[in-house]
């Protein structure tokens, strides 16, 4: 593997934007990182947060040498991407913040639900998106730690009508709360986009991160760091701890086509 490019998450958050990524950009060598030994990230402080993502870059630059670092975790970005990006300063980073500008643009009836975890919302950074692109819209900002659990440990497992009707929760909440438009702010819940498409109907769109976060690192490829035309890139995945692979991950970095390596 040549210098990769990483994917950060505190689990399976990482897969989907690490997929979408690839699919436009097979010659880079891919490897996420599922930070499994402190999953969840949503409950912890924000001081927390920054001491362990300080000491978990320092391990997997040391060892792996990246040259770009995707933290595909809204909660990581918005607890601690300034402080990474201050100490790795000659690392380039890409962060992941809830897709609030295309939701501004989409909502009709000018009000957004933000599906996100609890340290997400209560970061002051969404509000700010709001001011900045579409101050006349509501946001209606909802934390979902029981469905951060649910795709980390029982999606792949469930039944298509569990999905469903785990979606159908949120999607039913938002549109009593007259949302015509869902941010899924939090990158685990990409996983299920489709489940949430399918119970939004026609009457709500459901926005994501997925391309403004791949464009980003297009364009940091672009000024001279990408892999040479034509080589074929790895996609691996390390998870921290030292906890078995349990068979359901197995299930899952197979049907995202990636090699589970072991642990970091
Ligand atoms: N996937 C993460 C995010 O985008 C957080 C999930 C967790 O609570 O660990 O915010």
């Amino acid at each position: 593997m040549n210098k990769p490019i990483i994917f950060l998450d505190s689990g399976l958050g990482c897969l989907p934007y690490a997929h979408f990524f690839r699919f436009r950009n097979g010659a880079e060598d891919i490897l996420c990182l599922a930070d499994r030994a402190n999953f969840p990230y949503g409950p912890k402080t924000k001081e927390e947060l920054t001491t362990l993502l300080l000491d978990l870059t320092e391990r997997v630059v040391q060892k792996y040498e990246p040259k770009i670092f995707v933290i595909a975790c809204n909660t990581a970005t918005l607890s601690a991407l300034d402080i990474l990006q201050e100490r790795f300063s000659s690392l380039p980073f890409v962060g992941t913040v809830p897709a609030v500008k295309p939701a501004v643009k989409a909502s009709r009836l000018r009000s957004i639900g933000v599906l996100a975890t609890a340290r997400t919302i209560a970061e002051p950074l969404i509000g700010e998106l709001r001011d900045q692109h579409g101050r006349d819209c509501r946001l209606i900002p909802r934390a979902a730690p029981e469905l951060v659990e649910f795709v980390e440990h029982r999606y792949s497992a469930a039944s298509l009508q569990e999905r469903r009707e785990m979606a159908r929760r949120y999607t039913d909440h938002f549109r009593a709360a007259g949302a015509d438009t869902l941010v899924l702010a939090c990158t685990h819940f990409l996983l299920m986009r489709d489940d949430f498409i399918a119970e939004a109907g026609e009457d709500m769109a459901i926005i994501d991160s997925l391309l403004g976060v791949c464009k980003r690192i297009e364009f940091l490829l672009d000024e001279g760091r990408r892999a040479p035309a034509g080589s074929e890139g790895e996609a691996r995945i390390l998870v921290t701890g030292t906890g078995p692979l349990e068979p359901y991950w197995k299930h899952l970095s197979g049907a995202y086509d990636f090699t589970l390596d072991g642990n970091l």
